[in-house]
């Protein structure tokens, strides 16, 4: 139960234990249920993050106390992420626009963005930049606002997700310079791209049966790909030497499903990025890279 008389503090305490004695499971965007009560109860108060602490100490209305308490209902009883419950969530400083249409953003390519790719490679050298999979536009819209001089073309298999990431285009003030596709994996015609990012579905359907309810409410499109998990990545990778310039690079999140892969393309040298901010699965490929008996090997893979 929630306190009788409260300031936004004791709210956030009250949400946590509460999602504690709940056993939610985390993993959109928070990682614990302190910081998973921080972001409800602020939305709910319409408090920013940067909130001094004598405002937090505020009594608040029974009114606001009424909002909070719906949304932490919510969230135990629905089990949904906070972020659906929510409508938004941030990517790379940005505020997005969510819903069940597309996966909650939380790929650590963020990272990579913010710290504009480097020691990788030069970002001020790219012009063109594809984004596999953009699902809510996360990736390809906080490239566009990070680097204001790039080019962005964003496919999705997903009507639906590209209505989402559309929207956020538009909202977010690039929707000149990110184009979004209705495709499978890649655009066309093929256009050599100076930097490749993707961060398609890679989950293998047995550990997606097994995934806590959180996930279930994300577009399952977003997540499985076939009994291993490499059912989407097989054909990128079959085509990607097709689309990137002989100088470019592909940057790739590929999750827990990131051995597997590394397994099935013994001959493609993948850096793995060591993390700050925590996360796995982000690789970078340069184009100069990518194995010369490309033909014979993804024929091959592709067959598996
Ligand atoms: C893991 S989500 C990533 C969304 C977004 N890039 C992000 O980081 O939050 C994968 C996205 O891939 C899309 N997708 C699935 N199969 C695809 C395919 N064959 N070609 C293009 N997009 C595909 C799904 O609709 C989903 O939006």
């Amino acid at each position: 139960m929630p306190p009788r008389v409260a300031c936004a503090r004791r709210l956030v305490l009250n949400a946590e234990r509460r999602f504690r004695r709940a056993r939610l499971t985390y993993g959109h965007g928070t990682d614990n249920a302190r910081d998973e009560a921080v972001f409800l109860v602020f939305h709910a108060l319409g408090l920013a993050f940067d909130t001094s602490d004598a405002a937090l100490e505020q009594p608040l209305s029974s009114c606001q106390m009424a909002a909070v308490e719906a949304l932490v209902k919510a969230r135990i009883s629905q089990q949904r992420p906070a972020a659906y419950l929510t409508g938004r969530m941030w990517f790379c400083g940005h505020e997005f626009l969510v819903d069940e249409r597309v996966l909650v953003p939380r790929s650590p390519i963020g990272e990579l963005i913010n710290t504009r790719f480097a020691p990788w490679l030069a970002i001020s050298q790219v012009r063109r930049v594809l984004d596999i999979a953009t699902g809510s536009g996360c990736i390809a819209i906080a490239t566009a606002l990070a680097f204001p001089w790039v080019r962005v073309d964003a496919t999705d298999i997903s009507p639906a997700a590209l209505e989402v990431a559309r929207a956020n285009a538009a909202r977010l003030g690039v929707a000149d310079r990110v184009h979004f596709h209705l495709t499978d994996i890649f655009p066309a015609p093929a256009e050599p791209y100076d930097l490749i990012l993707a961060n398609p579905p890679y989950v293998p359907q047995a550990e997606f049966d097994a995934l806590p309810a959180e996930y279930r409410h994300e577009p399952a499109l977003g997540l499985v790909a076939g009994p291993d998990g490499l059912l989407v990545l097989r054909r990128l990778l079959g085509a990607v030497h097709t689309y990137l310039a002989p100088t470019g690079w592909l940057v790739m999140d590929t999750g827990a499903t990131s051995a597997a892969l590394a397994e099935a393309f013994p001959a493609w040298p993948f850096t793995w990025v060591a993390l700050a901010h925590g996360g796995e699965g982000i690789s970078v490929l340069a184009a100069r890279e990518l194995p010369r008996t490309r033909g014979a090997t993804t024929a091959r893979q592709l067959l598996d």
